[in-house]
C-alpha cells in the first residue's frame, strides 16, 4: 500500500481540514507502506497569486501539518515544485489524456466561472497534473473528498490508456480512500454549507490558530435550535446544525454519534456547547502551541521539506525513466 495526498497552500487550516483530512493523514503515516504528502504549490499558481505570499503559505502550512502530528521522519512531506518529476510526468500525460475528458471536469467549470476564455491553461489542465501527482508514485490509494472523485477517475482513465497505448504495465490505477473521522464538517453559521476557508464569515469556522477564547465564542454563537439533545440519532433529522455539533464532538472524542447522545440526551445546547468548546480546545490548543513555536523557524521547515523532496525524487525517478522509455523518449 502506498498513499499520496496533496493540499493547496492557501491560507489557514480549519477544523474541517483537520477532521476531514489531517487526522487521517497522521494515522496513515503509521500504516505499512510509504505515505506521501505534498503541498500543491504548482496548483496554487494556476490562478492569480502573490509570489511572496505563496512562499509564506507553503511554510505556514508545513508548520501547521507538523504541529498537527505529521512527522517528516515517517511521512514523506514536500512541496510539489521541488520535485520536478511532477511537471515532467504531467507533460507526458497531457499527451495521453483527451480534450474531451477534460471538458467533462465540473470543477473547471465552477472555478473558471463566466470568464472561461480568460482562465489559465494551467487551471484547465490541472486535473492532468493531479493524475501525475499520484501516478508518479504508483499510489495504490488516494484519500479524496467528494469534490475530487471525478479527478481520481480521470487519473485512473489516464493510467489505463497509457498502459494500453504503450503496451506496458507502467501505471497503477489508484483506488479512493474513505476520508477521515468526519467527511463533511459543516459551517457553524449554516448547516447546509461546508466549513471552508473561502467562507467570508470567520465565525463560520474554527481555525487551527484560533485562541481558546475565540473557539469558545464561536461555539457559543454557533447556530442551533431550541430543542434538547435527543436520545436517538433520528431525533437529529432535519436539524443540520445540531447534528454537526454532535458529530464534531464525536469525531474529536473518537466515538460514534450515539455515545455522545447517551452522554447529553435531554440537555439543551446551552449546556452542550461549553463541553464541545472544551473538547475542541483540548485538541487544538497543543497544536497551536507547537505551530507558534515552529512557524517562524524557516530553516527547520525548509530542511523538512528538502528531506521530503529528496525521498520523493528517489521514488519518482524510476517511474519517469520507465514512462519515457515506453514512449520512445
Ligand atoms: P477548503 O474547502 O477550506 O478550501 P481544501 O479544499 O483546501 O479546503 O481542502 C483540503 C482538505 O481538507 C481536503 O482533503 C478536503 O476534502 C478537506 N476538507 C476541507 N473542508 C472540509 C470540511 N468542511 N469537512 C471535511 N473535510 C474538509
Ligand atoms: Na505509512
Amino acid at each position: 500500500m502506498r498513499t499520496v495526498s496533496g493540499i493547496q497552500p492557501s491560507g489557514n487550516l480549519h477544523l474541517g481540514n483537520y477532521l476531514g483530512a489531517i487526522v487521517q493523514w497522521v494515522k496513515m503515516q503509521d500504516d505499512p507502506g510509504d505515505s506521501l504528502f505534498f503541498l500543491a504549490d504548482l496548483h496554487a499558481v494556476t490562478v492569480y497569486h502573490e509570489p511572496a505570499q505563496l512562499r509564506a503559505n507553503v511554510r505556514e502550512l508545513t508548520a501547521a501539518l507538523i504541529a498537527s502530528g505529521l512527522d517528516p521522519d515517517k511521512a514523506i512531506l514536500f512541496n510539489q515544485a521541488r520535485v520536478p518529476e511532477h511537471a515532467e510526468l504531467a507533460w507526458l500525460l497531457f499527451c495521453v489524456a483527451r480534450i474531451g475528458w477534460l471538458n467533462r471536469m465540473t470543477q473547471f467549470k465552477e472555478k473558471s466561472g463566466k470568464n472561461r476564455e480568460g482562465a489559465s491553461v494551467g487551471l484547465y489542465a490541472y486535473p492532468v497534473l493531479q493524475a501525475a501527482d499520484v501516478l508518479l508514485y504508483n499510489a495504490t490509494h488516494v484519500p479524496v473528498g467528494d469534490d475530487q472523485k471525478q479527478h481520481l477517475e480521470l487519473a485512473r482513465d489516464i493510467a489505463v490508456k497509457f498502459n494500453a497505448d504503450y503496451g506496458a504495465d507502467i501505471f497503477v490505477a489508484p483506488e479512493p480512500l474513505i476520508a477521515g473521522p468526519m467527511r463533511r464538517v459543516m459551517s457553524l453559521r449554516d448547516g447546509s454549507a461546508k466549513m471552508s476557508k473561502s467562507d467570508p464569515s470567520d465565525m463560520s469556522r474554527i481555525n487551527l490558530t484560533d485562541s481558546d477564547d475565540a473557539i469558545a465564542q464561536k461555539i457559543r454563537k454557533a447556530r442551533t435550535d431550541p430543542e434538547p439533545i435527543p436520545a436517538e440519532p433520528e431525533g437529529l433529522d432535519g436539524r443540520a446544525e445540531a447534528k454537526n455539533l454532535i458529530d464534531i464532538y464525536a469525531a474529536l472524542e473518537g466515538c460514534d454519534r450515539q455515545a455522545v447522545l447517551d452522554q447529553f440526551a435531554g440537555q439543551g445546547f446551552g449546556a452542550f456547547k461549553p463541553a464541545l468548546a472544551d473538547r475542541i480546545v483540548a485538541t487544538l490548543s497543543p497544536i497551536r502551541t507547537r505551530f507558534e513555536a515552529l512557524k517562524d523557524d524557516a530553516a527547520t521547515i525548509d530542511a523538512a521539506l528538502e528531506k521530503g523532496a529528496a525521498r520523493a525524487r528517489e521514488l519518482a525517478r524510476p517511474q519517469i525513466a520507465a514512462a519515457t522509455a515506453a514512449m520512445g523518449l
